[in-house]
C-alpha cells in the first residue's frame, strides 16, 4: 500500500469506549488513518459517504449497519471488513465476499469468556452451587441443615458431552483436560480422529445424550440445529443431569427442558432462552434447580477491550499484508455462528 490506509469506524457508541479504550487507539492510529469521533451507525447520508469513499478498511462491531451493494457503491477502495465483536456473518451481505473485500471477526476472542463461564458453571453445577446456596439462604432455624446432602456431586469423574466443537466449544475442550472427566463430543464437521486429538469420544447425538452427567452446548444457531436438545433426547438424559446452554436458545426446545426441569429430573443453567428475555414470572426463572443468566457469558466489562486488542492486530496485519487470524471464508457461512 503506497498510502497510509484509511479506516473507518461503523460500532454503536455504547459498544465503542469498552472495546477500544484509549491505547487501542493510539495504536491503531499508528497503523491507520482513523477519526475515532466519526462512528457510524448508518452508513447512508453524506456524512459516511465523504468517510466510505476514502476508506480502505470497515472497523465494525455491535450496532454497526449491514454492510451491502450501497456501502460497497460509497466505498470503492475498500479491501477489509474488521469486525470487533463476535458472530459477523448477519452483518455481511454476500456481496462483500464477492467483492474480494476481506472479512474478518474477533470471534475468537469472544470464545475465551465464553468457555471461562461454561468451566465455572460445569464445576459449580456440578456441585449442585446454585440450588444449595438457595436452600441455605431459604432455611429458617428448624430447616434440616441437608445442604450438603447430595451424593453424586462434584465434577470428578462425571462424563461430560460437549456439543459443538465450535471455536467456544474447543476452548472448552482444551480446559476441560484438567479435569478428570471423561469427555464426549457431537459435531458432524469433526472427524473421530481429530475429536481424539481434542481429548473426546465423537459420538452421536442420542449417545452423548444417554451417557452425559452434564451436556454444554456449543453450536450454532442453524436451521439443522433447532431443537437439537427435543423432549425425546432430554428424556435420554440419566437423572441428575445438567443441561448448560450458552450458545443459543433455539437448540433446546425450551417447553421440553421446563418439564424436564419441573419434575426434578435434570437441571439447567442457561444464559440464553427462547424466547430471550424470557417473559417475567416463566418458570424456569422460579426453579431452583435452573439458574438463567440474562445473556452475559461473551465479552462483558473488562473482557471487551480482547475484541478491541484482536481487532486492532488484525488491523496490523492486514496493513503489513499477513494472513488474518479471524478471517471468515463465505464457504464457512452455512455452518458457522
Ligand atoms: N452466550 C454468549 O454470550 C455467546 C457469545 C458468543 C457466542 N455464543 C454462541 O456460542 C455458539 C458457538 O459460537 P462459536 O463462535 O464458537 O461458533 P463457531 O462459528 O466457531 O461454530 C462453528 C462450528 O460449530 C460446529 N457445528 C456446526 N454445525 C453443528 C452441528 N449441527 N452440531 C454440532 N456442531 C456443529 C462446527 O464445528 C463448526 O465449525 C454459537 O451458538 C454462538 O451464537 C454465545
Amino acid at each position: 500500500m503506497s498510502r497510509r490506509p484509511v479506516a473507518v469506524f461503523a460500532i454503536a457508541p455504547w459498544a465503542f469506549d469498552g472495546v477500544f479504550p484509549a491505547d487501542l487507539l493510539t495504536r491503531l492510529r499508528q497503523l491507520v488513518d482513523i477519526d475515532p469521533a466519526a462512528r457510524f451507525t448508518s452508513l447512508a447520508g453524506p456524512a459516511a459517504a465523504a468517510a466510505l469513499e476514502k476508506a480502505d478498511l470497515l472497523i465494525t462491531g455491535w450496532g454497526c449497519p449491514r454492510i451491502d451493494a450501497d456501502v460497497l457503491a460509497a466505498a470503492p477502495r475498500l479491501r477489509a471488513l474488521v469486525h470487533a465483536a463476535g458472530t459477523v456473518k448477519a452483518r455481511v451481505d454476500p456481496v462483500v465476499f464477492e467483492h474480494g473485500v476481506v472479512v474478518s471477526s474477533a470471534a475468537e476472542a469472544n470464545a475465551v469468556p465464553v468457555a471461562d463461564y461454561t468451566i465455572a458453571m460445569l464445576v459449580l453445577g456440578a456441585k449442585q452451587a446454585f440450588s444449595r446456596a438457595r436452600r441455605y439462604a431459604a432455611a429458617g432455624e428448624d430447616s434440616p441443615r441437608d445442604w450438603l446432602s447430595g451424593e453424586g456431586t462434584g465434577l470428578h469423574g462425571c462424563t461430560v458431552g460437549v456439543i459443538g466443537a465450535s471455536r467456544i466449544g474447543r476452548h472448552v475442550l482444551h480446559r476441560l483436560r484438567q479435569f478428570d472427566v471423561e469427555v464426549l463430543l457431537h459435531d458432524p464437521y469433526v472427524s473421530r480422529a481429530e475429536a481424539a486429538r481434542l481429548g473426546a469420544e465423537l459420538v452421536g447425538m442420542d449417545d452423548l445424550c444417554r451417557r452425559s452427567d452434564l451436556v454444554t452446548v456449543h453450536a450454532p444457531a442453524l436451521p439443522e440445529t433447532r431443537h437439537m436438545l427435543d423432549g425425546r433426547r432430554l428424556d435420554l438424559l440419566p437423572d441428575g443431569a445438567m443441561v448448560i446452554n450458552t450458545a443459543r436458545g433455539s437448540l433446546i426446545d425450551t417447553e421440553a427442558l421446563t418439564r424436564a426441569c419441573a419434575d426434578g429430573r435434570v437441571s439447567a443453567i442457561l444464559d440464553v432462552t427462547e424466547p430471550e428475555p424470557l417473559p417475567p414470572g416463566h418458570p424456569l426463572l422460579g426453579m431452583s434447580n435452573v439458574l438463567v443468566t440474562p445473556h452475559l457469558a461473551g465479552a462483558q466489562g473488562r473482557e471487551l477491550r480482547r475484541l478491541g486488542e484482536f481487532a486492532v492486530a488484525e488491523v496490523s496485519r492486514f496493513v503489513n499484508g499477513a494472513p488474518l487470524l479471524g478471517r471468515v471464508e463465505p464457504e464457512q457461512l452455512p455452518y458457522i455462528a
